[in-house]
This record gives structure tokens, sequence and C-alpha cells, in this order.
């Protein structure tokens, strides 16, 4: 099966690749020309994860699934959230973005978190949701080379490592976007 996935982000692309695996066949926005920035405006993960599947759909008319993840941390009542990406601006700067969690966590004692994905299928004129969600805490520093994002803050419940110092597939068997994926593939195979 070949199915369109809407993102431009390359490590998510090799992150669901190697949970689908030989049973479904990605094909990339730029296979189908579609170059553009898709909005998300929508305020919330799950909405923005439909906002570019619908706009995949309407504007280039393949049936595709798209995915949305936000780190919500639980001391700052789930910042950043829908604006994960754009934390510290609009530059969607890694860095900068985890700069700014640590310090907005400098004087809490509570640094429990999760990253929440929610993936938004479009197949045969029908809108399925699958959603992941991944517990965790927030390092005090960043720890680990591997990984992208906020990886390098984030320790998943029941380890000592950040996600960045796993391996692809240690990450991929528990976290956030892994366990969607998995909800994903099941529903693809029932097809
Ligand atoms: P978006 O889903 O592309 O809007 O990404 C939201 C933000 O979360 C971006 O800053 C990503 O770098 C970050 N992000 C998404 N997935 C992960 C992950 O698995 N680990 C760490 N950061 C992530």
């Amino acid at each position: 099966m070949k199915i369109v996935f809407a993102t431009g982000n390359p490590n998510k692309v090799r992150e669901i690749n190697s949970i689908l695996g030989d049973a479904v066949e990605i094909i990339g926005l730029k296979d189908i020309n579609c170059t553009e920035e898709i909005p998300e405006t929508q305020g919330t993960i799950q909405g923005n994860a439909l906002q570019k599947a619908r706009y995949v759909k309407e504007h280039y008319g393949y049936d595709c699934f798209s995915e949305d993840t936000g780190l919500e941390i639980d001391a700052l009542g789930g910042e950043p959230g829908v604006d994960t990406a754009f934390y510290a601006g609009p530059a969607k700067d890694a860095d900068a973005n985890m700069a700014k969690a640590l310090a907005n966590l400098k004087d809490k004692t509570n640094r429990g978190a999760q990253f929440r994905t929610v993936i938004a299928l479009i197949l045969n004129g029908k809108e399925h949701l699958f959603e992941g969600i991944c517990r965790g805490e927030i390092a005090h520093e960043r720890v680990g080379e591997g990984g992208f994002g906020y990886d390098p803050i984030f320790i998943p419940d029941g380890y000592e490592q950040t996600f960045a110092q796993m391996e692809a597939a240690a990450k991929n068997a528990i976290s956030h976007r892994g366990k969607a994926t998995e909800q994903l593939k099941a529903f693809l195979a029932k097809i």
C-alpha cells in the first residue's frame, strides 16, 4: 500500500517509516509537488493534524495522513502544547526552545511532562484519528546527541536516559509517535 505522509519533517518520516516497515510505502510531499508550507492554525494538536491532512486531500486529491506533536509540561499548565515548535519564536529553533523550557522550569520541583502525538488519516472519504502519549520528565540540562527537537531534555518514565541518548528503535518502542503509529499500522493492516 502507498500513502502520502503530509509532513516536511524528515525526522518524522524516518521514525514512522521504520515502524510501518514494508507494509506501507510512504510518499512524500515533494513527490506530489507540494512544496508550500501547510497551514497549522487550529490551536490544538488534533486540529492541526486534521488541518494538514485535509489540506493535502483538498489541494492535491490524495488520501494521506499527517501528524502533529506537542510537549505538555505539567508545571507550566500544559505549555508549550500546540506552540511546541514555536515556543521560543518563529524560527522553530530547537536549542532556543529547550533553553526556554529549562528556564521556565528553573524553580519548579514538578518536572513531569508528556509528549502527545495525533495522527490524522484520510482514507476512502473518511477521517480517522490515532493518539499516542508518552509520559516522562524534563531533565535539568540537555543530554545526548540523537533524536531531534526536545529529545535531549525529555526522560521517558521508567528510564534514566533522555530520548536523545536512546537508540532510534528504543525511542520508537515507547514514544508518543511510536504508539500513535502502531495504531495506524494496525488499522491499515485490517484494510
Ligand atoms: P510539529 O508536530 O512538527 O509541529 O512539531 C512540534 C515540535 O515538537 C517541534 O519543535 C518538534 O521539534 C518537536 N517534536 C516533535 N516530535 C518530537 C519528538 O519525538 N521528540 C522531541 N521533539 C519533538
